[in-house]
């Protein structure tokens, strides 16, 4: 297995939509175990293909380190088929370090796709699993949750986020 870069906002392959993922080969077997150890190595609760230079519909979800015994979650070309509700809750993203703001998301989402053997999957997410869904397949139609804030608060996030590039880049 091997850490893969994480692409960070402004980069331009976070903004574009991805493809259908086509054939679960080895190939894409070893970009999944590599994408489980990234985002565990940065005790993130989800990663998309996209965030790792992949453009294709494949994402991952482990929240475990919030919620005891939650399984890794492997998605590939979900779709999300059912809504329910609202909840605003706090959320970050790891191309988009030490930001974190609330976000309003639906409360509840049924989930249709396929999982890393090629069977069907359905799940069914309310609460945390719910916007860690929402969030990662966001991320793979091009969408960051910077987009889901109001435009006052995004501009206000775009200076602060600019500066706070510039100075990491001194370092
Ligand atoms: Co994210």
């Amino acid at each position: 297995m091997a850490l893969l870069e994480i692409k960070k906002y402004p980069e331009k392959i976070l903004k574009e939509k991805t493809v259908h993922l086509e054939n679960i080969d080895a190939h894409t077997q070893r970009l999944i175990d590599d994408m489980t150890e990234t985002m565990h190595a940065v005790r993130g609760l989800g990663l998309a293909a996209n965030q790792v230079g992949i453009p294709k519909k494949l994402c991952i979800i482990d929240i475990s380190l919030k919620e005891d015994k939650a399984p890794l979650i492997v998605l590939i070309n979900p779709v999300i088929v059912e809504k329910e509700g609202a909840a605003e809750a706090e959320e970050g993203c790891l191309s988009i370090p030490g930001y974190l703001t609330s976000i309003k998301r639906a409360e509840k989402v049924f989930v249709r796709g396929i999982d890393r053997e090629g069977r069907n999957l359905e799940i069914e997410g309310v609460g945390l699993l719910a916007r860690a869904l929402q969030h990662e397949i966001d991320h793979l139609e091009g969408i960051l949750f910077i987009d889901r804030m109001s435009p006052i608060k995004r501009e206000f996030f775009k200076r602060r986020y600019k500066k706070f590039l510039k100075d990491n880049s001194k370092e």
